[in-house]
Protein backbone atom coordinates (compact mmCIF):
# COMPACT_ATOMS: atom_id res chain seq x y z
CA UNK A 1 0.00 0.00 0.00
CA UNK A 2 1.16 3.41 -0.91
CA UNK A 3 1.76 6.03 2.11
CA UNK A 4 2.28 9.59 1.07
CA UNK A 5 5.03 11.13 3.75
CA UNK A 6 3.84 14.27 3.07
CA UNK A 7 -0.14 15.33 2.60
CA UNK A 8 -1.55 18.78 2.64
CA UNK A 9 -4.52 18.51 0.26
CA UNK A 10 -5.89 21.98 0.75
CA UNK A 11 -4.15 23.96 -1.57
CA UNK A 12 -4.75 24.74 -5.18
CA UNK A 13 -1.51 23.79 -7.34
CA UNK A 14 -0.98 19.95 -6.95
CA UNK A 15 2.76 18.61 -6.58
CA UNK A 16 3.76 15.19 -7.11
CA UNK A 17 7.39 14.47 -5.65
CA UNK A 18 9.65 11.23 -6.66
CA UNK A 19 12.63 10.90 -4.39
CA UNK A 20 14.45 7.92 -5.71
CA UNK A 21 17.92 8.35 -3.60
CA UNK A 22 18.79 5.09 -1.90
CA UNK A 23 19.73 7.16 1.26
CA UNK A 24 16.05 8.93 1.45
CA UNK A 25 15.76 11.68 4.18
CA UNK A 26 19.98 11.46 5.12
CA UNK A 27 20.43 11.56 1.03
CA UNK A 28 21.89 15.02 -0.48
CA UNK A 29 18.75 14.80 -2.61
CA UNK A 30 16.87 15.54 0.41
CA UNK A 31 19.15 18.89 1.08
CA UNK A 32 17.98 20.41 -1.88
CA UNK A 33 14.32 18.39 -2.45
CA UNK A 34 13.20 19.75 1.25
CA UNK A 35 13.51 23.41 1.03
CA UNK A 36 12.36 22.95 -2.89
CA UNK A 37 8.72 22.12 -1.12
CA UNK A 38 8.77 24.30 1.46
CA UNK A 39 8.97 26.96 -1.31
CA UNK A 40 6.05 25.80 -2.71
CA UNK A 41 4.11 24.65 0.05
CA UNK A 42 4.56 28.69 1.36
CA UNK A 43 2.82 29.51 -2.15
CA UNK A 44 -0.14 27.66 -1.58
CA UNK A 45 0.31 24.26 -2.87
CA UNK A 46 0.02 20.58 -2.15
CA UNK A 47 2.85 18.44 -1.67
CA UNK A 48 2.68 14.73 -2.04
CA UNK A 49 6.13 12.93 -2.14
CA UNK A 50 7.50 9.22 -1.92
CA UNK A 51 10.64 7.51 -1.46
CA UNK A 52 11.00 5.14 -4.43
CA UNK A 53 12.63 2.87 -2.73
CA UNK A 54 9.28 2.29 -0.58
CA UNK A 55 7.32 2.03 -3.27
CA UNK A 56 6.62 -1.40 -5.06
CA UNK A 57 7.60 -0.59 -8.90
CA UNK A 58 7.64 -3.65 -11.01
CA UNK A 59 9.66 -2.70 -14.78
CA UNK A 60 7.08 -2.48 -17.48
CA UNK A 61 6.50 -6.26 -19.08
CA UNK A 62 6.02 -4.31 -22.46
CA UNK A 63 2.93 -6.03 -23.56
CA UNK A 64 1.11 -2.84 -24.22
CA UNK A 65 -2.03 -4.39 -22.30
CA UNK A 66 -2.32 -0.41 -21.37
CA UNK A 67 -3.18 0.67 -24.80
CA UNK A 68 -5.04 -2.68 -26.22
CA UNK A 69 -6.96 -4.24 -22.96
CA UNK A 70 -7.20 -2.08 -20.55
CA UNK A 71 -7.02 0.95 -21.92
CA UNK A 72 -5.28 4.16 -19.60
CA UNK A 73 -4.14 0.96 -16.67
CA UNK A 74 -1.34 -1.11 -16.26
CA UNK A 75 -2.95 -5.20 -15.85
CA UNK A 76 0.15 -5.03 -13.01
CA UNK A 77 -0.71 -5.32 -9.51
CA UNK A 78 1.82 -2.90 -7.63
CA UNK A 79 1.85 0.92 -6.79
CA UNK A 80 1.66 2.36 -10.19
CA UNK A 81 -1.89 1.87 -10.12
CA UNK A 82 -2.70 4.20 -7.25
CA UNK A 83 -0.16 6.15 -9.09
CA UNK A 84 -1.03 7.09 -12.48
CA UNK A 85 -4.08 9.05 -11.42
CA UNK A 86 -2.17 10.96 -9.29
CA UNK A 87 0.42 11.68 -12.15
CA UNK A 88 -2.23 12.45 -14.14
CA UNK A 89 -3.87 15.01 -11.78
CA UNK A 90 -1.16 16.54 -10.98
CA UNK A 91 0.18 20.27 -12.14
CA UNK A 92 3.71 19.12 -10.88
CA UNK A 93 5.80 16.62 -11.13
CA UNK A 94 9.27 16.61 -9.45
CA UNK A 95 11.48 14.20 -9.73
CA UNK A 96 14.80 14.12 -7.14
CA UNK A 97 18.11 11.62 -7.56
CA UNK A 98 21.48 11.47 -7.38
CA UNK A 99 23.16 11.13 -10.38
CA UNK A 100 23.93 7.01 -11.28
CA UNK A 101 25.71 6.90 -14.32
CA UNK A 102 25.34 9.52 -16.14
CA UNK A 103 21.04 9.35 -15.56
CA UNK A 104 18.21 8.92 -13.31
CA UNK A 105 18.80 5.41 -11.22
CA UNK A 106 17.05 2.58 -12.94
CA UNK A 107 13.88 2.39 -10.28
CA UNK A 108 13.54 5.91 -11.20
CA UNK A 109 13.39 5.25 -14.63
CA UNK A 110 11.31 1.93 -14.35
CA UNK A 111 8.29 4.37 -13.17
CA UNK A 112 8.92 6.57 -15.88
CA UNK A 113 8.46 3.35 -18.06
CA UNK A 114 5.29 2.87 -16.43
CA UNK A 115 3.96 5.85 -17.59
CA UNK A 116 3.38 5.09 -20.96
CA UNK A 117 -0.51 3.85 -20.28
CA UNK A 118 -1.13 7.75 -19.68
CA UNK A 119 -0.55 8.15 -23.19
CA UNK A 120 -2.72 7.37 -26.05
CA UNK A 121 -1.60 4.76 -28.54
CA UNK A 122 -2.52 5.88 -31.80
CA UNK A 123 0.16 7.86 -33.12
CA UNK A 124 0.39 11.64 -34.64
CA UNK A 125 2.35 13.61 -36.16
CA UNK A 126 3.44 16.72 -33.55
CA UNK A 127 5.92 19.23 -34.93
CA UNK A 128 7.09 17.01 -37.39
CA UNK A 129 7.80 14.12 -34.80
CA UNK A 130 5.70 11.01 -34.61
CA UNK A 131 3.52 10.84 -30.55
CA UNK A 132 1.82 9.22 -28.92
CA UNK A 133 -0.90 12.05 -27.38
CA UNK A 134 -1.05 12.04 -23.80
CA UNK A 135 -4.30 11.31 -22.76
CA UNK A 136 -6.95 13.46 -21.65
CA UNK A 137 -5.81 16.01 -18.43
CA UNK A 138 -6.97 19.09 -17.26
CA UNK A 139 -3.66 20.55 -17.13
CA UNK A 140 -0.24 19.84 -18.72
CA UNK A 141 2.32 18.83 -15.92
CA UNK A 142 5.18 20.51 -15.78
CA UNK A 143 8.26 18.37 -14.73
CA UNK A 144 11.48 19.63 -12.46
CA UNK A 145 14.13 17.67 -11.82
CA UNK A 146 16.30 17.93 -9.09
CA UNK A 147 19.69 16.14 -8.84
CA UNK A 148 23.20 15.77 -7.31
CA UNK A 149 26.29 14.21 -8.40
CA UNK A 150 29.71 13.11 -7.39
CA UNK A 151 32.18 14.46 -9.39
CA UNK A 152 33.04 18.56 -9.62
CA UNK A 153 31.30 19.66 -12.95
CA UNK A 154 28.24 20.67 -13.49
CA UNK A 155 28.61 19.11 -16.89
CA UNK A 156 27.96 16.01 -15.90
CA UNK A 157 24.01 16.48 -16.03
CA UNK A 158 24.23 17.31 -19.86
CA UNK A 159 22.68 13.63 -20.97
CA UNK A 160 20.20 13.53 -18.12
CA UNK A 161 19.32 17.05 -18.92
CA UNK A 162 19.10 16.19 -22.96
CA UNK A 163 17.03 12.94 -21.51
CA UNK A 164 14.31 15.04 -19.02
CA UNK A 165 13.74 17.57 -22.26
CA UNK A 166 13.13 14.24 -24.78
CA UNK A 167 10.79 12.42 -22.05
CA UNK A 168 8.51 16.02 -21.84
CA UNK A 169 8.31 15.89 -25.61
CA UNK A 170 7.14 12.23 -25.24
CA UNK A 171 5.03 12.92 -22.62
CA UNK A 172 3.74 15.99 -23.33
CA UNK A 173 4.91 17.28 -19.90
CA UNK A 174 6.47 20.73 -20.12
CA UNK A 175 10.17 21.06 -19.03
CA UNK A 176 10.27 23.71 -16.48
CA UNK A 177 14.52 23.11 -15.18
CA UNK A 178 16.51 21.26 -13.13
CA UNK A 179 17.57 22.31 -9.51
CA UNK A 180 21.24 20.73 -10.28
CA UNK A 181 23.68 20.53 -7.33
CA UNK A 182 27.30 19.33 -8.32
CA UNK A 183 30.05 17.71 -5.97
CA UNK A 184 26.70 17.64 -3.60
CA UNK A 185 28.55 15.13 -0.92
CA UNK A 186 30.00 18.62 -0.34
CA UNK A 187 26.77 20.44 0.47
CA UNK A 188 26.00 17.90 3.44
CA UNK A 189 29.58 18.12 5.12
CA UNK A 190 29.95 21.67 4.67
CA UNK A 191 26.53 22.31 6.41
CA UNK A 192 27.38 19.97 9.04
CA UNK A 193 30.76 21.57 9.55
CA UNK A 194 29.31 25.28 9.59
CA UNK A 195 30.58 26.55 6.19
CA UNK A 196 28.58 29.36 4.71
CA UNK A 197 26.09 27.15 2.33
CA UNK A 198 22.74 28.33 3.73
CA UNK A 199 22.55 30.43 0.30
CA UNK A 200 22.01 26.87 -1.38
CA UNK A 201 19.09 25.53 0.41
CA UNK A 202 17.48 28.98 0.49
CA UNK A 203 18.31 29.27 -3.51
CA UNK A 204 16.12 25.73 -3.99
CA UNK A 205 13.49 27.64 -1.45
CA UNK A 206 13.20 30.22 -3.98
CA UNK A 207 13.43 28.23 -6.37
CA UNK A 208 10.06 26.54 -4.94
CA UNK A 209 8.44 30.38 -4.61
CA UNK A 210 9.34 31.16 -8.19
CA UNK A 211 7.70 28.22 -9.72
CA UNK A 212 4.57 28.44 -7.74
CA UNK A 213 4.24 32.33 -8.64
CA UNK A 214 5.92 32.68 -11.87
CA UNK A 215 5.54 29.39 -13.23
CA UNK A 216 9.21 29.68 -14.07
CA UNK A 217 12.15 29.45 -12.30
CA UNK A 218 14.68 32.21 -12.96
CA UNK A 219 18.36 31.26 -14.07
CA UNK A 220 19.96 33.15 -11.24
CA UNK A 221 18.55 31.03 -8.87
CA UNK A 222 19.60 27.56 -10.44
CA UNK A 223 22.65 29.05 -10.69
CA UNK A 224 23.19 29.68 -6.76
CA UNK A 225 21.81 26.21 -6.63
CA UNK A 226 25.06 24.38 -8.53
CA UNK A 227 27.40 27.16 -7.84
CA UNK A 228 30.74 26.01 -6.86
CA UNK A 229 31.18 25.28 -3.22
CA UNK A 230 34.89 24.03 -2.95
CA UNK A 231 37.93 24.20 -5.49
CA UNK A 232 38.63 20.99 -7.49
CA UNK A 233 42.07 20.23 -6.67
CA UNK A 234 40.74 20.29 -3.26
CA UNK A 235 37.52 18.65 -3.35
CA UNK A 236 39.43 15.34 -5.31
CA UNK A 237 41.91 15.37 -2.19
CA UNK A 238 39.05 15.36 0.45
CA UNK A 239 36.86 12.70 -1.37
CA UNK A 240 40.03 10.51 -1.91
CA UNK A 241 41.23 10.61 1.71
CA UNK A 242 37.45 10.33 2.80
CA UNK A 243 37.73 6.55 0.13
CA UNK A 244 40.95 5.69 1.77
CA UNK A 245 39.73 6.46 5.83
CA UNK A 246 36.56 4.09 4.59
CA UNK A 247 38.35 1.87 2.79
CA UNK A 248 40.25 1.54 6.23
CA UNK A 249 37.35 1.24 8.26
CA UNK A 250 36.08 -1.66 6.46
CA UNK A 251 39.45 -3.26 6.73
CA UNK A 252 39.12 -3.35 10.83
CA UNK A 253 35.65 -4.55 10.56
CA UNK A 254 36.73 -7.39 8.46
C1 LIG B 1 25.80 3.43 -8.72
C2 LIG B 1 26.29 4.84 -8.64
C3 LIG B 1 26.57 5.53 -9.81
C4 LIG B 1 27.02 6.85 -9.76
N1 LIG B 1 27.29 7.49 -10.93
C5 LIG B 1 27.72 8.77 -10.89
C6 LIG B 1 28.04 9.46 -12.11
O1 LIG B 1 27.90 8.95 -13.21
N2 LIG B 1 28.52 10.74 -12.02
C7 LIG B 1 28.68 11.37 -10.81
O2 LIG B 1 29.09 12.52 -10.78
N3 LIG B 1 28.35 10.74 -9.63
C8 LIG B 1 27.89 9.47 -9.65
N4 LIG B 1 27.58 8.81 -8.48
C9 LIG B 1 27.71 9.55 -7.19
C10 LIG B 1 26.37 10.04 -6.62
O3 LIG B 1 25.64 10.77 -7.58
C11 LIG B 1 26.63 10.90 -5.38
O4 LIG B 1 27.29 10.14 -4.41
C12 LIG B 1 25.43 11.56 -4.80
O5 LIG B 1 25.86 12.57 -3.91
C13 LIG B 1 24.54 10.61 -3.99
O6 LIG B 1 23.39 11.33 -3.63
P1 LIG B 1 22.29 10.88 -2.58
O7 LIG B 1 22.88 11.09 -1.21
O8 LIG B 1 21.16 11.79 -2.83
O9 LIG B 1 21.93 9.44 -2.84
C14 LIG B 1 27.16 7.49 -8.50
C15 LIG B 1 26.89 6.77 -7.32
C16 LIG B 1 26.46 5.47 -7.39
C17 LIG B 1 26.15 4.72 -6.10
Amino acid sequence: MILPLIEDSTMALKVLAFNASPHMEKSNTTLILNPFLDGLKEEGASIETFYISQLKINPCLGDLNCWTRISGKCTQKDDVEALLPKIQQANILVFAFPLYVDGMPGPMKTLVDRLIALLDPYVVLKDRHCRHPARERTTRAKLVLISNCGFWELDNFAPLIAHAKAICKNTSWEYAGALLRPHGPALGYMLRKGYPVQDVLDAAKKAGKELAKNGKISEETLKTIGRELVPLNDYIKILNQGFEKARERAKLQK
